[in-house]
């Protein structure tokens, strides 16, 4: 029986990061790729669900934060540092705890998910409030790094992206090739770019025949790749992807371009309906951010896009757990209903009998 080892002890020999770096691990990757009946029927296609919330610290962040950590410990660094929307610092801090490195976290103030907040501090990070939105964090991050001692790990940092593209990989082993789309949500847009060198190594290496076209979705309220302008006060209740002028900006672009794909926007709306949809006919439970791939793909057929006949992989990128405060707001009585300790009272409440 195979036990799964994480990104880097499965994958090293395809990762570029330095010989002899050490492996600090919580056993991430090896995520379910789960098959969507509706979906699929929807789509007349077969439709695949990376189920990344599944990873130690519930987003596949982890992928790319145990290439980031382990190299920074072979480069001796003390303490990280990152901005994040929540699930960048909820990993950071896991794993540099792992390691004995300080975590230090710049977040913008009140935006981010209870959850992921919790996951920081309990791992011992300082977390640092910025009035200000993500851009500014992020802003701030690399200032520190450049003048204290103390070591980046948001995307920027390429061996981020090195771990990230492990994800890609587990698909076309799979499924046994790469996907004909792979749709997935876009913030600060590491990803995307991510999941792309994955694509196109496994292509070089004749792992898989063909690369997908990728399709990326961002809140409209935060959708600078659409638009082409960054936005300076983004906003959406999808929080994880509330980012206005995103750092790997012109990789995304090269992902979409190299591949026939495109950016589109989504109101929050239809996240929120993707979320509670593939909640209840999927069984996956993922944060509002998560569903944007899923939305899109509704949107893309309501527009006359088909997808009939093609497989379809799209990446659901965090755990819903992460906010239950915004998967709670939609639903009002039904979480209310208060009875006395009666079984009659409890079926005259359930509409039994
Ligand atoms: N989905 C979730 C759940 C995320 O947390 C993020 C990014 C994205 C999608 C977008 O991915 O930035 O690579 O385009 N979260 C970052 C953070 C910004 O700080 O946790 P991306």
């Amino acid at each position: 029986t195979h036990q799964w080892r994480g990104v880097i002890e499965e994958y090293r020999p395809l990762l570029a990061i330095p010989e002899g770096t050490p492996t600090v691990t919580l056993g991430e990757g090896g995520t379910p790729l789960v098959r969507s009946a509706w979906l699929s029927y929807a789509t007349g296609g077969e439709v695949w669900l990376k189920v990344e919330g599944d990873n130690p610290t519930g987003s596949f962040k982890d992928r790319g934060m145990t290439t980031a950590i382990s190299v920074a410990v072979l480069e001796g660094a003390r303490a990280v540092v990152c901005a994040s929307t929540g699930n960048t610092s909820a990993s950071m801090a896991a794993y540099a705890a792992r390691a004995g490195l300080k975590p230090l976290v710049l977040v913008p103030e009140g935006k981010i998910a209870a959850g992921k907040m919790a996951q920081a501090i309990m791992h011992g990070a300082q977390v640092i409030m910025v009035r200000g939105n993500f851009d500014d964090c992020l802003r701030l991050s690399r200032a520190l790094a450049d003048h204290y001692p103390v070591a980046l790990v948001n995307s920027v940092n390429p061996i981020r992206l090195e771990g990230q593209k492990t994800a890609a990989f587990e698909i076309v082993d799979r499924l046994g090739d790469a996907p004909d789309f792979h749709l997935l949500p876009v913030g600060n847009a590491g990803n995307i770019s991510a999941y792309w060198l994955g694509y196109r190594q496994y292509a070089d290496l004749g792992r898989a025949t063909r690369r997908p076209v990728m399709r990326a979705y961002q809140a409209e309220g935060a959708a600078p790749l659409v638009t082409g302008q960054p936005f300076p006060r983004p906003e959406t209740k999808a929080t994880a992807i509330r980012i206005g002028n995103p750092a790997s900006w012109r990789l995304a672009e090269q992902a979409a371009a190299e591949s026939g794909g495109r950016f589109r926007s989504l109101t929050d709306d239809q996240i929120l309906t993707a979320q509670r949809e593939l909640a209840r006919r999927d069984g996956v439970f993922v944060e509002p951010a998560s569903a944007a791939g899923v939305a899109g793909l509704l949107q893309d057929l309501e527009l006359g896009d088909s997808y009939a006949g093609a497989t379809v992989a799209i990446t659901v990128t965090g755990h819903g757990l992460k906010d239950t405060a915004t998967a709670l707001e939609g639903f009002g009585d039904l979480v209310d209903t208060v009875v006395d300790a009666d079984v009659d009272a409890a079926a005259a409440a359930a509409g039994l009998g």
